[in-house]
């Protein structure tokens, strides 16, 4: 099915039934199952859901690099750095490509937005853009900071100036994958709840 047939799909009416047959549909033809996009988007409740559903393993990359690591993402930025933690993020996608099937992976914010990272993804897996408004985003950032290395310090101001210029610059990455589900007209959690309740 072609991206922008289930955009309209999804974001549409819907009965729960159709939401099913289209993650069925993408899902049959791949093993792995890329959730990306900005952070605050709900990648890992929602690839949570669809694995339980489905029957399949669910990864959430940067609990993957914690253990590989043994150490929090925070750590690992305060440590060594971004960088360092991008190396371990690649390191990661390609473990998990190689080991694992049946499985939706929840993939961190700046995933995509490394070129080979993306590419990686979309030659071995299906990969599907959570996109979420700017409103919905700084929102839900507000009230969950203090994981996320990149914007744990940043006052009322900072964040949303932050979320509008990352967002600008990795959308264009985001907008790679396979499909894309936009949570504007349907909220994530109502996705999520109709999903569940099949
Ligand atoms: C990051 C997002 C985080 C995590 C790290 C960096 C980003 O994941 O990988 O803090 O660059 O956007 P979530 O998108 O799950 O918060």
């Amino acid at each position: 099915m072609p991206a922008s047939k289930l955009v309209q799909t999804l974001t549409s009416h819907l009965k729960i039934g159709e939401i099913d047959t289209d993650f069925n549909n993408i899902i049959c033809n791949n093993m792995i199952v890329f959730l990306i996009g900005f952070m605050g988007c709900g990648k890992t409740t929602l690839g949570k859901r669809i694995a339980n559903k489905l029957n399949w393993q669910f990864i959430d990359l940067d609990t993957y690099i914690e253990k590989m690591q043994n150490a929090t993402v925070s750590e690992i930025f305060q440590n060594e750095g971004e960088h360092k933690f991008r190396i371990y993020e690649q390191t990661a996608l390609n473990e998990i490509i190689k080991t694992e099937n049946k499985t939706i992976v929840s993939t961190g914010g700046g995933t995509p937005c490394i070129i080979e990272n993306i590419e990686l993804m979309n030659k071995n897996g299906t990969t599907i853009y959570l996109k979420a408004s700017y409103s919905l985003l700084v929102n839900r950032l507000k009230n969950s900071k203090k994981t996320r290395p990149l914007i744990k310090s940043m006052n009322q101001v900072e964040l949303p100036i932050f979320v509008l210029k990352k967002l600008a610059e990795r959308e264009p990455f985001y907008k790679k994958a396979q499909y894309i589900v936009d949570t504007k007209s349907i909220e994530l959690g109502a996705i999520v709840k109709l999903i569940n309740e099949l």
